[in-house]
Protein backbone atom coordinates (compact mmCIF):
# COMPACT_ATOMS: atom_id res chain seq x y z
CA UNK A 1 0.00 0.00 0.00
CA UNK A 2 1.80 3.05 -1.64
CA UNK A 3 -0.02 6.82 -0.03
CA UNK A 4 0.28 10.27 -1.54
CA UNK A 5 -1.21 12.46 1.66
CA UNK A 6 -1.05 15.73 3.20
CA UNK A 7 -3.59 15.86 5.62
CA UNK A 8 -3.92 11.76 6.39
CA UNK A 9 -7.15 10.64 4.32
CA UNK A 10 -5.15 8.86 2.20
CA UNK A 11 -2.53 7.53 4.38
CA UNK A 12 -5.31 6.31 7.23
CA UNK A 13 -7.10 3.89 4.44
CA UNK A 14 -3.67 2.62 3.32
CA UNK A 15 -3.00 1.43 6.98
CA UNK A 16 -6.46 0.19 7.32
CA UNK A 17 -6.65 -1.83 3.94
CA UNK A 18 -3.00 -3.27 4.90
CA UNK A 19 -4.53 -4.64 8.19
CA UNK A 20 -7.84 -6.10 6.15
CA UNK A 21 -5.56 -7.69 3.43
CA UNK A 22 -4.09 -9.23 6.22
CA UNK A 23 -6.69 -11.03 7.35
CA UNK A 24 -7.54 -12.35 3.88
CA UNK A 25 -4.08 -13.60 4.25
CA UNK A 26 -1.67 -11.28 2.37
CA UNK A 27 1.87 -10.19 3.39
CA UNK A 28 0.77 -6.19 3.43
CA UNK A 29 3.37 -3.33 3.87
CA UNK A 30 2.76 0.49 3.94
CA UNK A 31 5.12 2.99 2.60
CA UNK A 32 4.60 6.67 1.40
CA UNK A 33 5.02 6.85 -2.26
CA UNK A 34 8.12 8.50 -2.20
CA UNK A 35 9.96 5.28 -0.48
CA UNK A 36 9.11 3.66 -3.64
CA UNK A 37 11.35 5.75 -6.54
CA UNK A 38 12.52 3.33 -8.69
CA UNK A 39 11.75 0.16 -7.22
CA UNK A 40 8.19 -0.80 -7.98
CA UNK A 41 7.53 -4.75 -7.16
CA UNK A 42 6.67 -6.62 -10.19
CA UNK A 43 5.78 -9.41 -7.57
CA UNK A 44 2.93 -9.08 -5.94
CA UNK A 45 0.01 -5.91 -6.27
CA UNK A 46 0.83 -2.53 -5.68
CA UNK A 47 -1.73 -0.63 -4.34
CA UNK A 48 -1.84 3.18 -4.77
CA UNK A 49 -3.54 5.70 -2.39
CA UNK A 50 -2.84 9.54 -3.26
CA UNK A 51 -4.70 12.73 -3.41
CA UNK A 52 -3.53 16.09 -5.34
CA UNK A 53 -3.07 20.09 -4.07
CA UNK A 54 -3.63 22.52 -6.89
CA UNK A 55 -3.12 19.74 -9.57
CA UNK A 56 -0.02 18.77 -7.58
CA UNK A 57 1.38 15.97 -5.54
CA UNK A 58 1.34 15.83 -2.10
CA UNK A 59 4.65 16.44 -0.42
CA UNK A 60 5.62 12.36 0.12
CA UNK A 61 4.64 11.67 -3.30
CA UNK A 62 6.10 14.52 -5.37
CA UNK A 63 9.47 12.63 -5.84
CA UNK A 64 7.63 9.38 -7.08
CA UNK A 65 5.40 11.85 -9.58
CA UNK A 66 8.40 13.05 -11.28
CA UNK A 67 10.14 9.49 -11.51
CA UNK A 68 7.24 7.99 -12.78
CA UNK A 69 7.10 10.68 -15.70
CA UNK A 70 10.75 9.98 -17.07
CA UNK A 71 10.48 6.36 -15.70
CA UNK A 72 11.46 3.82 -18.94
CA UNK A 73 8.86 0.86 -19.41
CA UNK A 74 11.61 -1.60 -18.47
CA UNK A 75 11.50 0.02 -15.03
CA UNK A 76 7.42 -0.68 -14.86
CA UNK A 77 6.39 -3.95 -17.06
CA UNK A 78 5.00 -6.36 -15.21
CA UNK A 79 3.78 -4.85 -12.03
CA UNK A 80 0.00 -5.18 -11.30
CA UNK A 81 -1.63 -2.25 -10.13
CA UNK A 82 -4.66 -0.26 -8.58
CA UNK A 83 -5.49 3.11 -7.92
CA UNK A 84 -7.63 4.82 -5.81
CA UNK A 85 -7.53 8.51 -6.07
CA UNK A 86 -8.67 11.33 -3.53
CA UNK A 87 -9.91 14.34 -4.53
CA UNK A 88 -12.25 17.04 -4.58
CA UNK A 89 -14.56 18.19 -7.10
CA UNK A 90 -14.46 21.83 -6.09
CA UNK A 91 -11.18 21.61 -7.27
CA UNK A 92 -12.68 21.42 -10.32
CA UNK A 93 -10.14 21.75 -13.29
CA UNK A 94 -7.56 19.57 -11.35
CA UNK A 95 -9.83 16.94 -9.82
CA UNK A 96 -8.38 13.61 -9.11
CA UNK A 97 -5.13 15.01 -11.38
CA UNK A 98 -2.45 13.12 -9.54
CA UNK A 99 -3.92 9.64 -9.35
CA UNK A 100 -5.10 9.76 -13.48
CA UNK A 101 -1.79 10.87 -14.16
CA UNK A 102 -0.02 7.95 -12.22
CA UNK A 103 -2.68 5.89 -13.73
CA UNK A 104 -2.10 6.75 -17.17
CA UNK A 105 1.32 6.67 -16.56
CA UNK A 106 1.88 3.12 -15.25
CA UNK A 107 -0.68 1.59 -17.97
CA UNK A 108 1.16 3.15 -20.78
CA UNK A 109 4.62 1.97 -19.67
CA UNK A 110 3.33 -1.64 -19.27
CA UNK A 111 1.97 -1.99 -16.02
CA UNK A 112 -0.97 -4.08 -15.22
CA UNK A 113 -4.46 -2.40 -14.03
CA UNK A 114 -6.24 -5.00 -12.07
CA UNK A 115 -9.21 -3.03 -11.21
CA UNK A 116 -10.50 0.77 -12.77
CA UNK A 117 -9.13 3.51 -11.47
CA UNK A 118 -11.36 4.22 -7.70
CA UNK A 119 -11.68 8.01 -7.81
CA UNK A 120 -13.20 9.17 -4.10
CA UNK A 121 -14.76 12.87 -4.06
CA UNK A 122 -14.67 14.49 -0.59
CA UNK A 123 -17.32 16.71 -1.69
CA UNK A 124 -19.65 13.64 -2.72
CA UNK A 125 -20.59 10.47 -1.34
CA UNK A 126 -17.16 9.49 -0.40
CA UNK A 127 -17.96 6.84 2.10
CA UNK A 128 -19.62 4.74 -0.58
CA UNK A 129 -17.30 5.09 -3.54
CA UNK A 130 -14.65 3.95 -1.28
CA UNK A 131 -16.94 0.78 0.00
CA UNK A 132 -17.44 0.17 -3.76
CA UNK A 133 -14.03 0.12 -4.59
CA UNK A 134 -12.91 -1.86 -2.08
CA UNK A 135 -15.21 -4.58 -2.66
CA UNK A 136 -14.58 -4.76 -6.18
CA UNK A 137 -10.47 -4.60 -5.36
CA UNK A 138 -11.04 -7.76 -3.49
CA UNK A 139 -12.48 -10.01 -6.46
CA UNK A 140 -10.05 -8.00 -9.13
CA UNK A 141 -6.77 -8.63 -7.13
CA UNK A 142 -7.59 -12.40 -6.69
CA UNK A 143 -8.38 -12.87 -10.59
CA UNK A 144 -5.76 -11.08 -11.49
CA UNK A 145 -3.13 -12.51 -9.85
CA UNK A 146 -4.58 -16.04 -10.75
CA UNK A 147 -5.93 -17.01 -7.37
CA UNK A 148 -8.97 -19.37 -6.44
CA UNK A 149 -11.42 -17.56 -4.71
CA UNK A 150 -12.21 -20.52 -2.82
CA UNK A 151 -9.64 -22.56 -2.47
CA UNK A 152 -6.69 -19.60 -1.96
CA UNK A 153 -4.55 -21.28 -4.13
CA UNK A 154 -2.72 -19.99 -7.33
CA UNK A 155 -3.49 -21.35 -10.61
CA UNK A 156 -0.45 -22.53 -11.98
CA UNK A 157 0.04 -23.26 -15.69
CA UNK A 158 3.11 -25.66 -17.31
CA UNK A 159 4.56 -24.46 -20.80
CA UNK A 160 3.99 -27.02 -23.70
CA UNK A 161 7.39 -27.75 -23.88
CA UNK A 162 7.48 -28.93 -20.75
CA UNK A 163 4.52 -30.78 -20.94
CA UNK A 164 5.48 -32.69 -23.88
CA UNK A 165 8.88 -33.54 -21.59
CA UNK A 166 7.58 -34.89 -18.92
CA UNK A 167 5.23 -37.05 -21.33
CA UNK A 168 7.88 -38.57 -22.37
CA UNK A 169 8.91 -39.64 -19.15
CA UNK A 170 5.27 -41.04 -18.35
CA UNK A 171 2.16 -40.34 -16.88
CA UNK A 172 3.06 -40.72 -13.75
CA UNK A 173 5.65 -38.47 -13.57
CA UNK A 174 3.64 -35.87 -15.08
CA UNK A 175 0.86 -36.27 -12.18
CA UNK A 176 3.34 -36.31 -9.81
CA UNK A 177 4.45 -32.99 -11.45
CA UNK A 178 1.58 -30.98 -11.52
CA UNK A 179 0.33 -31.95 -7.78
CA UNK A 180 3.00 -30.46 -6.93
CA UNK A 181 2.53 -27.26 -8.11
CA UNK A 182 -1.00 -27.04 -7.35
CA UNK A 183 0.09 -27.94 -3.83
CA UNK A 184 2.52 -24.87 -3.44
CA UNK A 185 0.56 -22.71 -1.22
CA UNK A 186 0.25 -18.65 -1.92
CA UNK A 187 2.23 -16.11 -0.80
CA UNK A 188 1.53 -12.56 -2.21
CA UNK A 189 3.09 -9.90 -1.31
CA UNK A 190 1.00 -6.30 -1.47
CA UNK A 191 3.21 -2.86 -1.53
C1 LIG B 1 -5.37 23.42 -0.58
C2 LIG B 1 -6.08 22.24 -1.19
C3 LIG B 1 -5.94 21.97 -2.53
C4 LIG B 1 -6.58 20.86 -3.12
N1 LIG B 1 -6.43 20.61 -4.46
C5 LIG B 1 -7.09 19.55 -5.04
C6 LIG B 1 -6.96 19.31 -6.43
O1 LIG B 1 -6.25 19.98 -7.17
N2 LIG B 1 -7.65 18.25 -6.95
C7 LIG B 1 -8.45 17.45 -6.18
O2 LIG B 1 -9.06 16.54 -6.72
N3 LIG B 1 -8.56 17.66 -4.83
C8 LIG B 1 -7.90 18.69 -4.26
N4 LIG B 1 -8.00 18.90 -2.90
C9 LIG B 1 -8.78 17.95 -2.07
C10 LIG B 1 -7.88 16.91 -1.39
O3 LIG B 1 -7.07 16.23 -2.32
C11 LIG B 1 -8.78 15.92 -0.65
O4 LIG B 1 -9.38 16.59 0.44
C12 LIG B 1 -8.08 14.67 -0.16
O5 LIG B 1 -9.03 13.80 0.40
C13 LIG B 1 -6.98 14.96 0.85
O6 LIG B 1 -6.29 13.74 1.10
P1 LIG B 1 -5.08 13.64 2.13
O7 LIG B 1 -5.64 14.00 3.49
O8 LIG B 1 -4.68 12.22 2.08
O9 LIG B 1 -4.01 14.57 1.68
C14 LIG B 1 -7.37 20.00 -2.31
C15 LIG B 1 -7.49 20.27 -0.95
C16 LIG B 1 -6.86 21.37 -0.38
C17 LIG B 1 -7.01 21.64 1.11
Amino acid sequence: MLYGSNLGTAEGLARELAHLAQERGFNSKVAPLKDYVGKLPKEGAVLILTSSYNGKPPANAKAFVQWIETAKPEEIEGVHYAILGYGDHNWAETYQHIPRFIDQQLSAKGALRLTPLGERDASGNFEHQEKQWIEQLWLDLLKGLGIDRRTGLKHMSIGNQQKEQLQRQGNQQVQEHVQEHVQEHLKIDIF
